[in-house]
C-alpha cells in the first residue's frame, strides 16, 4: 500500500513555515519498498556539506531497496506529535539540487531536553509507529551524544559526524570543517587588504566552540602573526610583542587571530593591549568577529565528496546491523 507524503510544517500547529523546507515530493506517492525504513536526520550547528550526505542517505537506500525517511528540525521533530508531519518518506528526486547549497534542507535544531528518557521516549514512539528501525544522525558533538543515547534504548544509529568545530573524538575531519576554514580564511584574506591600506592589525575572532581547529588552521594558512587557541594560550603581553615585531619589520598589517573559545575573547584581548601595550604595538587595532558567516558557506569539493562518501557509508554500515557509534567510514 503507497504511503501519501506529507509537506512538513512548523513544529506548533499553525506556526509559520520554517524559512528552509524540503521542496514537496514529486512523485505522486512514495514508493512502498520492502526494505527497512531509515530515517535521517541533521542536528545541532548546521555544516556545509549536510545536504550532500543527506542526498547520499536517501539514495543508497533507495538503491538497498529501503524505503528513507526525512526528519526535519532534528531531534525537536523526532520528538513532536507524528500528526504535525516532521517524518516524511523521501523520494530519489526530493533530494535533488541541493549538493551545492550550505546549511541542511531537513532544517536543524539544538534540543538539549533529548538527554532525558522521557524525552526520548517520544522518539521512540514515533519511531516504532512508523517502522523505522534505524536512524542516521548527522551532527556534532551533542547530536552523537543523543544518538548514542537512542543506540542505548535500542535503535540502530550510525552517526556522521559533522561540524565546523573539527572537535569529534575518534574522526580525522568533520563534515563542514573544510568549508568554514575555507569562508575565514577568505575573510581574513578580505580584512588583511583593508588593514595593509591603514596599517592596522586585526584581530580576528573565529568559532570552533573549545576546539581551536579553525583558528590555528585559518592562522597558518593566512600567516597570522599570532594564533590564540584553547590548547595553545598566548598571552597579551606575546600578542603585543609579536605585533610589535611585525611593524618593526615594516609590515604594514597584523593579523591575529583568536579562536572562541580562547580564556580571551577577541574584544577583551583587543582591551588590553590597547590598555598595557598601546605605545609598543604601532598598529591601530580593530576587531572583527566572523561569528555565524563561517557556517554559510557554499559547500567546498572536499566536503561535497567527505558528505557523499560518509552518507553512502552510513547505509552500507546500517545495512551490516552494525550500529557502533562511530564514523562510518571507521
Ligand atoms: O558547533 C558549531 C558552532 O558554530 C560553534 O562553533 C559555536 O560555538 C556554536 O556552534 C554557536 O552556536 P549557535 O548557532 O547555537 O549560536
Amino acid at each position: 500500500m503507497g504511503r501519501t507524503p506529507r509537506r512538513f510544517r512548523g513544529l506548533e500547529r499553525g506556526a509559520t513555515l520554517p524559512a528552509v523546507t524540503l521542496p514537496p515530493t514529486e512523485s505522486a506517492e512514495s514508493s512502498d519498498r520492502p526494505g527497512r525504513r531509515v530515517a535521517v536526520l541533521t542536528s545541532g550547528g548546521d555544516a556545509a556539506g549536510m545536504n550532500m550526505a543527506i542526498r547520499a542517505v536517501v539514495r543508497t537506500a533507495i538503491t538497498h531497496d529501503w524505503q528513507p525517511y526525512g526528519v526535519q528540525e532534528g531531534y525537536a521533530g523526532l520528538i513532536a506529535p507524528l500528526e504535525f508531519g516532521h517524518i516524511r518518506p523521501l523520494e530519489a528526486r526530493d533530494v535533488g539540487g541541493i549538493l551545492g547549497l550550505g546549511g541542511t534542507v531537513l532544517g536543524s535544531a539544538r534540543c538539549p531536553e533529548f538527554a532525558q528518557p522521557e524525552v526520548r521516549r517520544r522518539a521512540l514512539a514515533n519511531l516504532a509507529q512508523l517502522g523505522i528501525d534505524a536512524l542516521v544522525v548527522i551532527g556534532g558533538n551533542g547530536s552523537q551524544a543523543g544518538a548514542h543515547a537512542l543506540f542505548q534504548d535500542g535503535i540502530a544509529v550510525v552517526g556522521i559526524a559533522s561540524t565546523i568545530d573539527n572537535d569529534l573524538e575518534g574522526t580525522d575531519i568533520t563534515l563542514g570543517a573544510d568549508t568554514a576554514a575555507n569562508v575565514a580564511c577568505d575573510a581574513v584574506d578580505k580584512l588583511r587588504v583593508t588593514s595593509s591600506s591603514h596599517r592596522r592589525a586585526s584581530i580576528v575572532e573565529v568559532m570552533g566552540r573549545d576546539c581551536g581547529y579553525l583558528g590555528l588552521t585559518v592562522g597558518l594558512a593566512c600567516g597570522a602573526e599570532a594564533i590564540v587557541i584553547p590548547e595553545a594560550e598566548m598571552s597579551p603581553a606575546e600578542v603585543a610583542e609579536r605585533i610589535e615585531d611585525a611593524y618593526r619589520r615594516g609590515k604594514k598589517h597584523a593579523t591575529v587571530i583568536v579562536s572562541e573559545g580562547a580564556a580571551l575573547d577577541g574584544a577583551a584581548l583587543a582591551r588590553i593591549l590597547e590598555a598595557e601595550h598601546c605605545t609598543r604595538i604601532g598598529f591601530d587595532l580593530r576587531v572583527t568577529v566572523l561569528g555565524h558567516v563561517q557556517r554559510g558557506g557554499t559547500p567546498t569539493i572536499f566536503d561535497r565528496l567527505l558528505g557523499a562518501r560518509l552518507g553512502h557509508a552510513a547505509i552500507e554500515r546500517s545495512e551490516e546491523h552494525t550500529s557502533e557509534l562511530q564514523s562510518p567510514l571507521n
